[in-house]
């Protein structure tokens, strides 16, 4: 293994990944803030649901770690039925074998001979490890990595028209699928389709529309296999955003949802089947932020920015007063607008500095990434444990 990726690997095993509990509880106010606040209930509640919701369509729940990257919550997840986890990158997958978890699939393609390398040094023999290959190129660096004694299932990555990774072309589908049938090292798992561009378009039909089109446009590449004589064991793919649209569809073994576990201002804004709101999942996560400054009347500033929330879609979201406005104000800084421009006139410009203030994140998994650890309400509203987020920054 090339030096920089072993120094790499050990940085993110040597990880602390167990919870800590907390000598006297906390109410949220007490802790240091931007602080990401986790409701444990809430949190098992969207797991549960989920879980149900799949097993009632006969779908596998392959949640994906690389919404929470805890060791913690991927454990509650195979708990509750999952059937593997997923994580984005090798890093996000050395994080969870680690700790224990025994069936990991990696949803983006391994393709340089330094990653190869990576999934070769975390390959155990408790570990099933699936792969998802989209390139020749991808695939021969893996060939090239993995010794002799060890398995790993590949997954075909196929695309539509998200344009992100995938294939396209059916003789590059065949090539990789005799690559995969040639090398006892290998074994055809079977196939991903994820079509992220899809899950936060905010009418429902519309959706729902996409979504099913893009899986029958992958109808040739299903007949490929049946031509073949093959049948893939896993077809998996989907996420919180067509969770109850992709059930219906045949081929598909196992959905990857996300977000579902946390929620985020985000999905919130993307409507249900009957309502203009996402239907089914309840916000288990917020960043307590406090009010320190108030340089004028109408706005107060508190204290998380840029590096407490991400900031790529919509804007933090305070449930408890809907009203207030929330602006990025920098890196540190976020600046409350309040309604009135006259403090004191009524109960919502009474934001005071000191007030520790929840906010609904704006989209989930950048958020976590953003963090070191999640403090762990419980059903009393008290913080009692923190659980490390031990794969944060693991994006290689
Ligand atoms: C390949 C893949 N699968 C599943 C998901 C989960 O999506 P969501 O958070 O919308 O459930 C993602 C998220 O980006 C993803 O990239």
């Amino acid at each position: 293994m090339s030096s920089a990726v072993e120094l790499a690997l050990n940085a993110v095993i040597g990880r602390p990944t167990e919870p800590v509990m907390l000598d006297t509880p906390l109410s949220v106010d007490q802790l240091p803030t931007p602080a990401l606040v986790l409701d444990r209930e809430i949190m098992t509640a969207n797991i549960q649901t989920m879980s149900q919701h799949l097993g009632k369509y006969g779908k596998g729940f392959r949640p994906h770690a690389k919404t929470h990257k805890c060791p913690t919550i991927a454990r509650l997840q195979m708990e509750a039925g999952a059937v593997g986890i997923c994580t984005a990158k090798v890093s996000e997958a050395a994080v969870m074998v680690h700790a224990g978890i025994e069936c990991v699939l990696i949803t983006s393609p391994v393709s340089t001979p330094d990653k190869a390398s990576a999934v070769n040094a975390i390959l155990g023999s408790r570990v099933t490890l699936l792969l998802v290959v989209d390139s020749m190129e991808g695939f021969a660096a893996l060939a090239s990595a993995i010794d002799d004694d060890k398995r790993v299932g590949i997954l075909l990555d196929l695309d539509v028209s998200m344009g992100r990774t995938g294939i396209r072309d059916d003789a590059l589908f065949l090539r990789l699928l005799e690559a995969v049938h040639s090398d006892d090292r290998f074994y055809f798992a079977g196939i991903q389709h994820y079509a992220g561009h899809i899950m936060h378009i905010p009418e429902f039909e519309k959706r729902r529309e996409k979504s099913l089109r893009s899986w029958e446009r992958l109808a040739s590449k299903f007949d490929l296999l049946e031509q073949q004589g093959v049948t893939p064991d896993i077809v998996t793919g989907g996420g919180t955003g067509t969770f109850d649209i992709d059930v219906t569809l045949d081929p598909l073994t196992d959905i990857q949802v996300g977000s579902y576990i946390f929620m985020d201002e985000e999905y919130r804004q993307v409507a249900g089947p009957t309502s203009d709101r996402f239907q089914g999942f309840d916000l288990a996560l917020t960043v307590a932020c406090t009010a320190i400054s108030q340089p004028q009347n109408a706005t107060i500033t508190v204290d998380g920015g840029y590096k407490a929330f991400a900031s790529d879609s919509v804007n933090p979201v305070c449930d408890a007063l809907p009203d207030l406005q929330f602006r990025f104000a920098g890196d540190e800084h976020g600046v409350l607008i309040l309604p009135s421009e006259n403090p004191g006139d009524n109960e919502i410009s009474a934001v005071r500095l000191g007030q520790v203030l929840e906010f609904a994140v704006p989209h989930c998994d950048p958020t976590v990434n953003l963090h070191d650890q999640y403090w762990i309400r419980e059903a009393d509203g008290m913080i009692h444990s923190l659980w490390p987020i031990s794969a944060r920054g693991c994006s290689w």
